[in-house]
């Protein structure tokens, strides 16, 4: 099992989770349900992800055969763009919920510092990019305003509810992280960002330490992820399977390039969530903190490696240049 982050709420949080993103519909119940039987404790779902009525039906299976208890499991979700009117954020958690079966979420994002036009939920969920029948017409994608620390006070008053028990922020950069800290009567607990050894973003993992921020770590391969989605790799760009310093390394500890992928930004105090289909990537990718350990010369070796290079940038969405990372 993995080892537990402090949170700076009191809470505990798995340092390694299973990603939910692009689990099909049609295995994930199944994939959930054995990877809580691997010693998975926490699942990094969203709304956007279109999965969780089946996330939860893995769950509540493990739960009835009293593989575990509520309590033991550590259930994340995200709010949205769609919902972050102030009116509309209890309406997404409460749908998220009832969608997994469950009455709390142990964390809850906001996915992306974006706040879409409101879609209902009777018109389309999840709506993805969808902002209306004219704006897909045009492939168009339209803003409301509200401001980022309207969405965040909402989601403290679900905390005071009871409805989540910690609140997450995801794809912020510093400055908008600092407005938060300034404005919020509740910290965030965690800063989800895409992280790996082309994208180190050291200078806001720092931070995160000094303000006692857990840095959780979406996309650690790199680009892996988005080639299933149909990303062409750059020719002066090597899958960081291939890198050559990676592979050294890897090589050292006879262990696979993905555990020195994992293990680089576990010891540096960065939970990982992982996303895999296969039994045995799933056990390895769980088992990283006990497989190897790094030397500091790796560490400062692998984050060298860093080329800002960012493969989920909210700027080419529908051509729209929104400046989440401009
Ligand atoms: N906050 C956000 O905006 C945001 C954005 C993106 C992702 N996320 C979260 O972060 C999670 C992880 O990120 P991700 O899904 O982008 O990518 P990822 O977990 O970094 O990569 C997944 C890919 O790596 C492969 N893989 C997994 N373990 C492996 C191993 N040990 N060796 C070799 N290949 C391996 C998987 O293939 P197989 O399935 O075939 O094993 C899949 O192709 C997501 O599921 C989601 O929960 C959040």
């Amino acid at each position: 099992m993995s080892s537990l982050a402090a949170l700076n709420n009191g809470l505990k949080m798995p340092m390694v989770g299973l990603g939910c993103w692009k689990i099909p519909n049609t295995v994930c119940a199944e994939q959930v349900y054995q990877a809580i039987k691997l010693g998975y404790r926490l699942f990094d779902g969203a709304e956007d992800y279109g999965n969780e009525k089946e996330v939860g039906q893995g769950i509540r299976r493990a739960i009835d055969e009293k593989i575990v208890k509520r309590s033991d499991l550590f259930i994340v979700s995200k709010l949205w763009n769609t919902y972050h009117h102030p009116d509309h954020v209890k309406l997404a958690v409460k749908k998220t919920l009832s969608d997994l079966g469950l009455d709390y979420l142990d964390l809850y994002y906001i996915h992306f510092p974006l706040a879409f036009k409101f879609v209902p939920i009777e018109e389309k969920y999840p709506p993805g990019f969808y902002t209306g029948k004219e704006d897909a017409a045009q492939g168009k994608i339209s803003l409301q305003k509200v401001p980022y620390l309207d969405t965040y006070h909402a989601m403290e008053a679900l905390v005071e509810e009871g409805l989540i028990k910690s609140i997450g922020v995801s794809n912020l950069q510093g400055g908008l992280l600092q407005d938060v800290l300034m404005g919020c009567k509740i910290k965030p607990v965690t800063l989800q960002i895409e992280h790996h050894p082309y994208l180190t973003q050291s200078r806001l993992v720092d931070y995160c330490k000094r303000e006692q921020i857990i840095v959780v770590a979406y996309s650690s391969f790199g680009q892996q992820s988005y080639l299933e989605l149909g990303s062409e790799l750059k020719e002066d760009t090597p899958n960081l399977f291939d890198h050559p310093v990676i592979k050294r390394i890897a090589s050292k500890y006879n262990v696979t390039t993905s555990e020195v992928l994992l293990r680089w930004a576990n010891q540096n105090g960065v939970a990982v969530i992982p996303k895999s289909s296969k039994k045995e990537r799933l056990l390895m990718n769980l088992n990283i903190e006990s497989t190897l350990t790094l030397s500091n010369e790796e560490l400062v070796e692998i984050s060298n490696i860093n080329r800002n290079i960012r493969f989920n940038d909210t700027w080419g969405w529908n051509n729209m240049g929104f400046p989440t990372f401009a």
